[in-house]
């Protein structure tokens, strides 16, 4: 059965490292804008170059630039989309659906990700992800088994975002709270969304993605 989802939620709320759970266990295809847009950064693509300092600032790329991206890749989804980091303000909400009717697909669910801004602060500025697989990891929630060494493909070269400092991650959350948390509301009244709390470990929150998905 195909299943196209969002995961909605703060920074750090844990939506990248779910997503790839859901990749790994169920072959579905996970849809990140902004690794979408960090690829168009490193390659240094003119639109790379236009939004890099709005990303390191924090602020929200363009809807016309992210609706662009996704339109782009709505297609072979496997066993679904999992939409990561999109939609994040209403008119791309909107385009989504729109996106998703052109295409013959449905939204199946709306999984939103609740976590407190502390603990978002302490999962930013401990994240790293692995340059080559792109394996998320924290120093201290989900180190690796050998210091600097990815556990999934071996890489000894690990990274930190740009953005993941505390002054981007302020603008981050406040453009979160004024311009993405409508979307909940935007949703419930779709009858879409399920609410999981992010705080719980990995394990339980995916055991909690599942349930949505399997009911
Ligand atoms: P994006 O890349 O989407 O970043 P984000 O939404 O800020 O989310 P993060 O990737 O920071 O966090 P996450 O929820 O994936 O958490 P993770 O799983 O890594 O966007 C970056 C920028 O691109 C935006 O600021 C904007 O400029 C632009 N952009 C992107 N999409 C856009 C759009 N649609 N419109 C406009 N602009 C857009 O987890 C975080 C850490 O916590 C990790 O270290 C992880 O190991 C740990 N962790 C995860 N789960 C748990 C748990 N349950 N318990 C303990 N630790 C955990």
């Amino acid at each position: 059965m195909t299943i196209n989802i969002i995961l909605l939620g703060p920074p750090g709320a844990g939506k990248g490292t779910q997503a790839r759970r859901l990749v790994e266990d169920r072959g579905m295809v996970q849809l990140s804008t902004g690794d979408m847009l960090r690829a168009a950064r490193s390659s240094g693509t003119e639109m790379g170059k236009r939004v890099a300092a709005v990303m390191d600032r924090g602020e929200l790329v363009t809807d016309d630039i992210v609706i662009g991206l996704i339109r782009e890749h709505l297609s072979a989804g496997g066993q679904g989309f999992i939409f990561d980091g999109f939609p994040r303000t209403l008119p791309q909400a909107d385009a989504l659906g729109e996106l998703l009717a052109e295409t013959g697909m449905q939204l199946d669910a709306v999984i939103e990700m609740q976590v407190d801004d502390e603990a978002l602060v302490r999962r930013i500025t401990g994240r790293f992800t692995c340059g080559s697989c792109g394996e998320v990891y924290h120093d201290e929630t989900r180190p690796t088994k050998v210091p600097g060494v990815c556990d999934v493909c071996g890489s000894d070269k690990m990274v930190r975002r740009a953005d993941d400092n505390a002054d981007s991650l302020k603008t981050r959350l406040l453009e979160y709270y004024k311009k993405t948390s409508p979307l909940i509301g935007y949703y419930y009244a779709k009858d879409r969304l399920t609410q999981v709390d992010g705080l719980a470990e990995m394990d339980q929150v995916a055991a909690w993605i599942a349930q949505a998905l399997d009911t």
